[in-house]
């Protein structure tokens, strides 16, 4: 669920995040991570209309969920400079899944998290961790943020793991939309070391 926009505006620590210059495209040795647009909704909705990807969310969604997710990361793009990004594939071309960074509410207070989605098929090459990998050193070293959060239920263990092997660490439980969740978290200072 996101959070409420105009709390979360409100809050210092979006001050401090929206400082550093907007970039709509990162790339790594495999992926390009660009904005989406709502061409990518085919691709979205792979993983939102999959049962199995969408087995530790309350629901599996809607096409039309997918436009409106795809809109949400526009007027994300518009008013922060990031979002969740399309993941390309360099080799085929083609939108696998979503990565990047967005504000959610934790125990009612807002985070800038690290998030992930691949279509099942791309499941099981690493491309999630290159891509959340990507998304951190952007938050650190060009937005300057001090402290990024991925929010994970408990029984999601390969975003656990996707998690852990780019240095974050679970620091407690919260809720989040409503159900209990593990903060992982990982800071400027760490992300150096790990
Ligand atoms: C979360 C999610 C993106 C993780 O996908 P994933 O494919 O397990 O993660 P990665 O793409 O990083 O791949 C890592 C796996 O590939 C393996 N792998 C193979 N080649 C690799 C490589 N070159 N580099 C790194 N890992 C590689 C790893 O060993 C790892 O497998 P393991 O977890 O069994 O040890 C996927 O399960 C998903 O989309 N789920 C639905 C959406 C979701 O729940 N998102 C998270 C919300 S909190």
């Amino acid at each position: 669920m996101e959070a409420d926009r105009d709390m979360i505006l409100s809050h210092p620590s979006q001050k401090k995040a929206r400082v550093g210059r907007p970039a709509l495209r990162l790339e790594t040795e495999r992926l390009i991570l660009r904005a989406m647009t709502q061409d990518d909704v085919d691709a979205i909705y792979a993983i939102v209309g999959d049962p199995i990807a969408m087995q530790y969310y309350p629901r599996t969604f809607t096409r039309q969920d997918a436009v409106e997710a795809i809109e949400r990361n526009l007027r994300r793009y518009a008013k922060d400079g990031y979002g969740l990004f399309a993941v390309v594939l360099k080799g085929s071309g083609k939108v696998i899944g979503d990565c990047g960074l967005t504000w959610q509410l934790a125990d009612d207070t807002p985070m800038l998290e690290l998030g992930y989605h691949l279509q099942r098929e791309h499941w099981g090459h690493g491309y999630a961790t290159e891509a959340a990998r990507a998304c951190m050193e952007y938050a650190f070293r060009e937005l300057g943020a001090e402290k990024l959060v991925s929010i994970i239920f408990a029984e999601n263990q390969p975003s656990r793991r996707v998690a852990e092997r780019n240095g974050m660490r679970v620091e407690r439980q919260v809720m989040h939309s409503g159900r209990p969740h593990l903060l992982y978290v990982i800071t400027r200072e760490n992300y150096g070391q790990a």
